[in-house]
């Protein structure tokens, strides 16, 4: 499936908000540094669209990602749980979030990163549990597949699954593009309700 990714909107303050657009979209949440940008590039299939870095709190701000042509927006979200950036920004940060989170009735669904090299992490939990407290539906995705085995690969997505009561997370990677095709279509059935095939013939 090919799909072309816009960068439309950037919302840096709860003032901006009102810059989100109107239309279905999914919200990508994840600890700083897990690859939420890295997986919007590799969706997209181009490498420069999303800044990428090895250093923690790259993403500064909700950047909106429109897709077409099936017509939804990904929703790049600050990274949570990285402890350099000052107090000051990450009271910012989370007000900002948390406003879009709980305020935005265009939310269908959240992509919820989560490293799968790493055993659960309290900022993970409670990301899942916040969402699913705002009844926000859970796309969980397992980042960084290429760095371990088979065998772990299988041993994470079972324990996140127990967690998670029975939703089986996607096992991804950015570097090889693992799990490529499968996250895109679950991505757009959460955002339009249907297959990214049904949109071809629109
Ligand atoms: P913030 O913007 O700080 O919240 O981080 P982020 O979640 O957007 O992470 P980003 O995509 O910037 O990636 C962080 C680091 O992880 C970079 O060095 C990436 O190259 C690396 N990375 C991301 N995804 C993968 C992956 O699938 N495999 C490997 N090996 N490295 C990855
Ligand atoms: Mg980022």
């Amino acid at each position: 499936m090919r799909s072309e990714f816009i960068l439309e909107s950037t919302v840096y303050t709860k003032k901006q908000l009102d810059q989100v657009p109107a239309a279905p979209q999914v919200v990508l949440t994840g600890r700083s540094n897990v690859g939420k940008s890295s997986l919007i590039n590799c969706l997209a299939g181009r490498k420069g669209l999303a800044k990428i870095s090895s250093t923690p709190g790259k993403t500064q701000s909700i950047n909106f990602y429109r897709i077409l042509p099936q017509d939804y927006y990904l929703a790049d979200l600050p990274g949570y749980g990285y402890a350099k950036v000052s107090k000051e920004m990450r009271r910012g940060f989370g007000e900002l979030i948390e406003k879009y989170l709980r305020e935005s009735v265009h939310i269908k669904a959240a992509g919820a990163l989560i490293d799968i090299r790493l055993p659960p992490q309290d900022s993970d939990l409670a990301t899942v549990e916040y969402l699913s407290r705002l009844s926000i539906a859970l796309i969980p995705i397992l980042t960084k597949a290429d760095k371990c085995t088979q065998r772990e690969r299988a041993t994470q997505q079972a324990k996140w699954r127990d967690i998670l009561g029975g939703v089986t997370p996607v096992v991804f990677s950015a570097k090889t593009g693992l799990g490529r095709d499968v996250l895109l279509a679950a991505l757009c059935r959460a955002a339009l309700g249907i297959d990214p095939a049904e949109t071809e013939n629109v």
